[in-house]
């Protein structure tokens, strides 16, 4: 049996890289350049598979796509496979610098764009790609076979999921820690998940636009997915499996998986390792077939607000872009001008980003509290979001701007937005249930509706960013209402400005 079932694992890691000012202060230092990790997984050896850059373009309204599960029924052929790897994890925007040097920003946010999350597919039934098992290359936008052969059977058994072997494939999601950690430390680990959750609502959204069945899958056997990929699990580690594509050809008994070792291009020239990172990857692990299935009967219940709400007006159900020409607008907003957002927006990005998710596990893990700064027609002040009746229980009025700001690690684009959004869970009550696997929910699924507001946001013509934050802060700040909880992810909204970053304080508004 596994380490999962003893939670203060999850609870010290937690604790250990919580944020406060006076652990920022002491743990900052300067980034060495010379070690950054190169931004591609290169494999020099391997077979290559180009995809197509010429896949048809869904012309879904991204609202739509966001909140809409995704249960099409599209055969899954190599041209939707490119669709969808391109809206989730394709190279978007080339920005050059002066200096030399080329960013490439990818379809999903990412911390720090440092795009620690790979993307492998598992393919058995796709029209126009051979069985087997290929990593996705955004930099030359191609394929790279590690294994050939229909590898289905072995990822059903190993994700105690049956439907696997017959779905035409599975992406599967990864992290290369050091690409994070490279900036981030320890506090990487909460990253691949808010990261791989930002991907995933891509990945799921992409998939209702091109009419393709698909869902989350969580539980698995990490050692027998890393091994099926070749992975160094010192140093990359599966996050979750996305099948795609409705019930086709079912998979052949699957060949011996022997233990592959591809040959990598180092990430640079050194390397850091952080324990404290693989333990808690390691210790919310699950072992085996039936560990995977005890994990899979754990339940969530719903908890009705108790109190007044205050009513958001109803979301309008379409935006004015589709989901494909969203994400081509997506970036994280740099400056927010603090201008009012109406409340149909703020109402439609709320709405749409928290419906469900289709996945092996409940959805409503992680709760939603925002500070309003300037949004029309609401009362400034600090609100809890209630999904099932999509209202706003009202915390405490008050302009919390420069208090906001602070809270997201003294960042001002958290108060300077229209509305911050703060996600908080009762990670006691998660970690009970879910052992340490909990953790990679919590922080899986604020990623996902994190990952939805910012398509929401540029649905309709509004900016957004991920933001990270001061823990024990955010929680007194929301308390007593969210008292026993812990801070898991922000995301702030508002509207965007070109121009150097603005302080609260400049807009003249009252101090806290
Ligand atoms: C989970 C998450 C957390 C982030 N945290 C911050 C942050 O604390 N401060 C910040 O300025 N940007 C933050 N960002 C924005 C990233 O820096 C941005 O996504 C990345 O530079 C890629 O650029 P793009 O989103 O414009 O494509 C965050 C993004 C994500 C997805």
């Amino acid at each position: 049996m596994s380490g999962n079932r003893h939670p203060e694992a999850a609870r010290r890691y937690h604790d250990a890289t919580a944020h406060s000012p006076q652990s920022v202060r002491a743990g900052s230092r300067g980034l060495d350049w010379d070690t950054k990790p190169e931004p591609f997984k290169i494999y020099p050896g391997l077979p290559v598979v180009a995809l197509p850059r010429d896949f048809a373009v869904p012309a879904l309204d991204a609202l739509a796509a966001i909140s809409t599960e995704p249960a099409g029924a599209a055969p899954l052929d190599l041209d939707r496979l490119a669709a969808l790897l391109f809206f989730s994890a394709g190279v978007t925007k080339r920005r050059s610098y002066p200096g030399g040097g080329t960013m490439y920003f990818r379809a999903a946010p990412s911390t720090g764009a440092l795009y620690q999350t790979e993307a492998y597919v598992v393919a058995g039934d796709v029209a126009g790609l051979p069985p087997g098992v290929y990593h996705f290359s955004p930099g030359d936008f191609a394929l790279r076979r590690l294994r050939e052969g229909d590898f289905r059977g072995a990822l059903a058994i190993a994700a105690a999921d049956d439907d696997l072997a017959g779905q035409s494939a599975t992406l599967i999601l990864s992290a290369i820690y050091w690409r994070n950690t490279w900036k981030y430390q320890a506090r990487g680990y909460r990253h691949l998940f808010w990261d791989s959750g930002s991907m995933l609502s891509h990945l799921l959204a992409a998939a209702t636009a091109l009419d393709l069945p698909a869902r989350a899958v969580t539980g698995f056997v990490d050692l027998e997915v890393n091994g099926l990929l070749g992975l160094d699990a010192e140093k990359e580690g599966a996050l979750l499996l996305a099948p795609v594509g409705g019930q086709g050809r079912p998979a052949p008994v699957s060949p011996v998986i022997a233990a592959i070792t591809p040959e990598v291009i180092p990430l640079g020239s050194s390397e850091v390792d952080y324990p404290l990172l693989r333990d808690a990857y390691e210790n919310s692990s699950l072992d085996g077939e039936s560990e995977v299935q005890a994990w899979r009967e754990a339940s969530w219940p719903r908890r009705s607000p108790a109190g007044a709400l205050v009513a958001l007006p109803t979301p309008r159900p379409s935006g004015v872009r589709t989901l494909a020409e969203t994400i081509t607008a997506r970036g994280s907003t740099r400056r927010f001008s603090g201008e009012a957002i109406g409340s149909g927006d703020l109402s439609a990005a709320l709405w749409h980003a928290t419906r469900g998710w289709l996945a092996d596990v409940p959805s409503g893990l992680v709760d939603l509290y925002l500070t309003v700064h300037a949004v029309d027609g609401m009362e400034p002040g600090a609100y809890a979001y209630h999904p099932e009746s999509h209202a706003l229980d009202l915390i405490k009025r008050g302009d919390f701007r420069e208090r906001s700001a602070f809270l997201c690690l003294d960042q001002s684009l958290g108060g300077m937005s229209s509305a911050t959004v703060f996600f908080l869970a009762d990670l006691d009550a998660l970690l009970e249930e879910f052992g340490n696997r909990g953790y990679r929910l919590a922080n899986l699924e604020a990623g996902l509706i994190g990952g939805r507001l910012y398509l929401a946001a540029y649905a309709l013509r509004f900016g957004a960013t991920g933001l990270t934050f001061y823990d024990r802060d955010v929680v007194d700040f929301f308390s007593p209402h969210a008292l026993g909880k812990d801070a898991i992810f922000v995301t702030a909204l508002g509207r965007s400005v070109k121009g150097p970053a603005q302080s609260p304080a400049s807009l003249q508004i009252s101090p806290r």
